[in-house]
Order: C-alpha cells, then structure tokens, then sequence
C-alpha cells in the first residue's frame, strides 16, 4: 500500500484527531495505550470510510472483542465517519522468531524493574551516547541504575565512562558490575580479545549474550539501559528474548537514511512484542556557541513527521554539541560534566518522560 496515502489527512477526517483518541484507549487489563504499545499498525482515510489495522499477540476473544468495541466507542466521538472497519489482526507471540533461534522467552534479570535497550538501525546515531546520559540523569534524579553495552561488535561505553576491564571483579563465579557516577555498569567488551574479529552467527551471539547474563551478578535495580549494537539481527533479537525487555528507545538521526533505519528498528521490535518507548532524535540541530543561534542542518522535524507516521512517541531532540563527543572521549558524560548544557537538559527532559511512562 502507498504509505503517503495510507497517512493522508482528509478534508474532514483529520488522522491526529484519530490517533489522539485512540490514545486514550488502553490494552485490556493494562495501563498503557495502544498506540503507544504500537499495536495500530495503520490508519486508511478514505473520504468519510475509515480503516483502522490492529496487530496483537493474544488469541484471547475477549480481547479482541472489547478492543473492538472500545475503538468503536471511542471514535463514535468523530461525527465525520460514516463507516468504520476495525481489523484485529493476531500474530502468534514470537513462534518464528523462537524457532529460529531455538530459545524460549526468558527473564534473565527479574530483580530489575525496567529494562530499556537503546537502539538504532544505523551504526554511529548516537545510541551509546543517548544510553550513556540517560543512565547517568536516572541515576542523578535518585534511580537505582544498570548500564549494559552488549555491542559485541564494538563496545564503546568503557571509554565513555572512563573504567577498565582490570576493575571488573568476581565473586563466587559471579561477574560484580563496575559502579561509576551512581550507576553500575557492565560491558560485554571487557571479555572480548581486543581486535579480534567477530564472526560469530546467530546462536553463538545469543549463547554467548545468555551466558554473559547468567554470570553478571545485578542487584535490584529501578532501570537497567541497555546499549545495543547497531541494527536489526541477531544480538538485537537475543536481547529481547532473554531480557524481557519493557520498552525500546530508537535513536536516528535527522537525514532521511537514518529515520528508514529507524522505521527497520522499530518493526524489528514490534515483531517481539517489545513496547517502543520512542524515538530520539539525535544531531538535531546546531547552536552556535558564539552567537546561540540555532540551525537545523538537516532540516526541521523529521523525527517529530516520522514518529507520527509510524505511531510511536517522540521523545526529544539531541542537539549537536562537540562537547559531547569530548566528554564521552574523557569519560565523564555531559550530564555530569556540563549540567547546564542545552545538550544536559534535552536529555534530562527525555529521562522525565521514561519515568511518567505507565509500563
Ligand atoms: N549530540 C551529539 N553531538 C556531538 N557529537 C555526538 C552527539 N551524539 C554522538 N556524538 C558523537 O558521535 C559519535 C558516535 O556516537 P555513539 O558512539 O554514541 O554512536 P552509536 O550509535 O553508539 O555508534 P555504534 O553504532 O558504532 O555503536 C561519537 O564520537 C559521539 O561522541
Ligand atoms: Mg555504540
């Protein structure tokens, strides 16, 4: 189906009214919305016909059944519609994707409350970065807070936060997280060979992710922030199954090629069932540090447009800021090092709004 039609506005009918409805519509027997839950999967506005597409897990009736009439109910509001279909599809949770890594859904960590991976279709967005501030602002605002890099490929959050592996320690067989500005940390990287190239296929990503987990010895934490590697494959999925995850972040940049990443990033995740917290946009613009003038190198608003379009929240804006690309070299993150910071704020005012979420 053409997307641009699919996510035309009519004359009458106006989609954000649609969507700002169905917001308030909740998933039987949970809190949180289905929107945000991304479990519309479209929207069709056809003159005074609209269709709407929901995608859930449940085979449960009952579901269905009080989805659909609640939908109704709801946009009863909207005189416009003459004629409303409603399209509850159901996907079996997660059968294929189990089979093909031969794993049953697991929940490694159960002491820890929220468990978010920060993640992003593209290499280079800024997803360690983005994970790296929010774990420490968490932290600041009086969370306890775990900071996981599994990015097997390239682990980059040692650096960003000035520890080495030579302060891991263990007990009894356990590996006993490194705590550093009020959060404790580990990375997967501080048991790989430096330069050693990795090949490894799917199941050895997941077995060795698995027993990573296994042997990392958390305490009961509020958040644990997990940096993933860049894309959409094996790793991504692992730490899916094995974590429970309670809500995804994908980080994108404002160029066009790096928000298609992202929609690849945030269907990877509705295929898990995993809730898509939001996106952030990260390198959205530039302030001038002599005059404080703001450009928008990329254009204005894309994350915002693209957030609409697919259904999920957006979170906020990251300005460019060379300062972050020191402070993350120097290892001490600019939440800490410069709390005054447009960059600090943006990223408080994101650490706010996953606290407000209603998992
Ligand atoms: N808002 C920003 N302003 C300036 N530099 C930034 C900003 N965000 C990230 N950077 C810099 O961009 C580079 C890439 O960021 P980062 O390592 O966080 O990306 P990533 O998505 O985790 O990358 P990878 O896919 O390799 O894991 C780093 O040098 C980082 O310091
Ligand atoms: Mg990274």
């Amino acid at each position: 189906m053409n997307q641009k039609n699919m996510f035309k506005s009519e004359k009458h009918l106006n989609r954000e009214k649609i969507i700002e409805l169905l917001r308030e519509i909740s998933y039987p027997g949970l809190s949180r919305d289905i929107v945000s839950f991304g479990f519309v999967k479209d929207i069709i506005i056809k003159d005074s016909n609209v269709i709407i597409n929901i995608d859930i897990t449940t085979k449960e009736y009952s579901v269905k059944k009080k989805l659909e009439n609640d939908i109704r109910n709801k946009l009863s509001e909207i005189n416009e519609i003459s004629d409303l279909k409603i399209n509850i599809n159901i996907h079996p949770p997660e059968d294929s994707q189990k089979k093909e890594l031969n794993v049953e859904y697991k929940d490694l960590v159960p002491q820890i409350r929220y468990k978010i991976a920060v993640a992003s279709g593209k290499g280079g967005v800024g997803k360690s970065t983005v994970a790296v501030n929010l774990a420490v602002a968490l932290g600041l605002k009086g969370y306890k807070v775990g900071l996981f890099d599994s990015d097997i490929y390239g682990p980059s959050i040692p650096t960003m936060l000035n520890v080495k592996s030579n302060q891991v320690s263990t007990e009894n067989n356990k590996i006993i997280p490194i705590e550093k500005y009020g959060i404790k940390l580990m990375s997967i990287g501080f048991f790989l060979e430096k330069d050693t190239p990795l090949i490894w296929r799917g199941p050895m990503v997941m077995k060795a992710i698995q027993q990573f987990l296994e042997d990392v010895k958390w305490v009961d934490l509020d958040y644990l922030i997990i940096d993933l590697p860049p894309g959409t494959g094996d790793a991504q999925l692992s730490i899916s199954q094995l974590l429970n995850l309670s809500g995804a972040i994908i980080v994108t940049t404002p160029q066009d090629l790096a928000l298609i990443d992202a929609v690849k990033g945030v269907q990877m995740f509705r295929k898990v069932n995993v809730p898509i917290i939001g996106i952030v946009e990260n390198m959205s613009y530039f302030i001038c540090p002599k005059c404080g003038e703001k450009t928008e190198i990329f254009g204005y608003g894309g994350g915002i447009k693209e957030s609409n379009r697919i259904n999920v929240p957006f979170l906020g804006e990251i300005p460019i800021n060379p300062m972050v690309r020191v402070s993350g070299d120097t290892g001490r993150p600019i939440v800490l090092s410069d709390k005054e910071s447009v960059v600090s704020k943006a990223f408080n005012k994101i650490a706010e709004k996953i606290i407000n979420l209603k998992y």
